[in-house]
């Protein structure tokens, strides 16, 4: 029996019950490792089950920093929750990187953000147009109880404007509104505006007795934010690079400007140039509680507005001089959502100095380019493996359930030497065996 009626409504353990009797063969130590993942504290249960619906338990993350990060002169400490094993090691090493040629750069270049209210309506589109402006200021006015609040924290409704879409799709119009919602990501506000648009601009057709036909087909944020935008960049003389993985400044420049170039004009290689971008981005978004996968389908449909998906960082050597940057939409907040429920969240946001959503943009801009730098001065040095599977490699002895004993021996052997599965194998079946020797 698969299917269920009413799931939602069992209590929670009544749920993990269904999925251990269902797909465990009722196996108890099944149940028993479920219930092993739930909080202690059953007030802090209670907020995590809370989140979603049909919670069972808790999947674990790994959540870590990466200290010492100059960002425009003070030093940062960037919380990451991210279970990509080299991800923070290679944050750490360009932190420490450019903590040493001047520290990371960060400026807002703009925060609005976007909603829209898809509608068709047949009819002479005339009288659409004509009668904008009236509507435009009985929607404004209509919807002010909405953004009383906001208007007074100096956001709020920015503009509306009416697109023909007809071009396109045959009757399609839209409401496009912009917004700006201060420390808030912003999506509740913006949809529950966006709503009462609609229903007045169906009002306002009905009562002018408009000639054509309207009907509202959905409204909702958009999570492109090609105008909520941060700009991070580092820079240096190009002989302060120093010599980076055996190379001498000046080759070690150009490789990266060109290894960035090849992301800018193949989208094979902008795809995991950006993905990397994204392994920085991700982690900071996610240990303060954002949503990453607005995040993200922003940043891709960003990295594809002019026609060709390219690279999100730009790297020029200009006047003798290294010069690394991203343009990042970024649409966050560090008020509302999870930020003032998820404890964990909390503990970030002041480990950053409970940023403002400003501050919050460049850092999680800084991560990306710091993340992109690491990548880049691997590949286009001694690779990328050689970091990537030391930090595998302690996946691996873990699988195998070494002791800290092997692992501080295995370790010590692949310093030099390529790291698999099965040489990871080998050598622990050797140690162990050697180990019972000695007994
Ligand atoms: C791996 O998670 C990310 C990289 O592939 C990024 C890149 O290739 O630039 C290393």
């Amino acid at each position: 029996m698969k299917q269920i009626n009413g799931y939602s409504k069992l209590s929670k353990e009544e749920k993990i019950d269904w999925v251990v009797s269902n797909y465990f063969s009722g196996d108890v130590s099944v149940k028993q490792e479920l219930l092993s993942y739930w909080h202690e504290d059953v007030a802090v249960q209670k907020i995590f089950d809370d989140f979603c619906e049909n919670t069972l338990t808790n999947m674990y993350m790994p959540y870590g920093v990466a200290p010492n990060f100059l960002i425009n002169g003070s030093w940062y400490c960037l919380p990451m929750a991210i279970e990509e094993s080299s991800v923070v090691a290679a944050m750490a090493n360009a932190g420490k990187f450019w903590g040493e040629r001047g520290g990371f750069h960060a400026t807002i270049i703009g925060t609005t953000k976007i909603g829209q209210v898809h509608f068709t309506y047949v009819g002479d589109k005339q009288i659409l147009f004509e009668q904008f402006p009236v509507l435009k200021k009985e929607l404004l006015e209509g919807a002010k109880y909405l953004t009383v609040n906001m208007d007074a924290r100096g956001g709020g409704v920015l503009d509306v404007e009416l697109i023909d879409m007809t071009a396109f799709e045959a009757d399609y119009f839209q409401l496009k509104v912009s917004f700006e919602t201060c420390d808030s990501m912003g999506a509740n506000f913006i949809n529950s505006v966006l709503e009462e648009y609609a229903t007045l601009l169906k009002e306002y057709v009905t009562r002018n007795n408009f000639p054509g036909t309207l009907k509202v087909i959905l409204s909702i944020v958009s999570n492109y934010t090609p105008d909520c935008l941060v700009r991070a960049w580092v820079e240096c003389p190009i002989e302060d690079l120093g010599i980076v993985g055996g190379l001498q400044p000046r080759e070690f420049a150009e490789k990266v400007r060109m290894a960035v170039r090849i992301a800018e004009v193949d989208p094979h290689r902008a795809t995991t140039h950006n993905k990397g971008i994204y392994n920085g981005v991700d982690a900071v978004i996610i240990a303060t509680g954002n949503d990453f996968r607005a995040v993200e389908a922003c940043g891709h449909t960003y990295a594809a507005r002019n026609g060709r998906y390219s690279s999100l960082t730009h790297c020029s050597l200009e006047n003798d001089t290294f010069k690394f940057w991203i343009d990042l939409p970024l649409a966050v907040g560090t008020v509302g959502g999870l930020t003032q429920l998820h404890p964990l969240v909390k503990r970030s946001l002041q480990i950053l100095g409970n940023p403002d959503a400003k501050q919050l943009m460049q850092f999680a801009a800084v991560a990306g380019l710091a993340q992109n730098f690491a990548a880049l001065r691997a590949l286009t040095t001694v690779g990328i493996q050689q970091g990537h599977m030391k930090m595998h490699l302690l996946n691996i002895l873990n699988y195998l359930e070494a002791t800290e004993r092997e692992k501080e021996q295995a370790l010590a052997y692949f310093k030099d030497k390529v790291v698999s599965f099965t040489t990871t194998r080998v050598l622990l079946e050797q140690l162990r065996s050697a180990s019972k020797e000695v007994e």
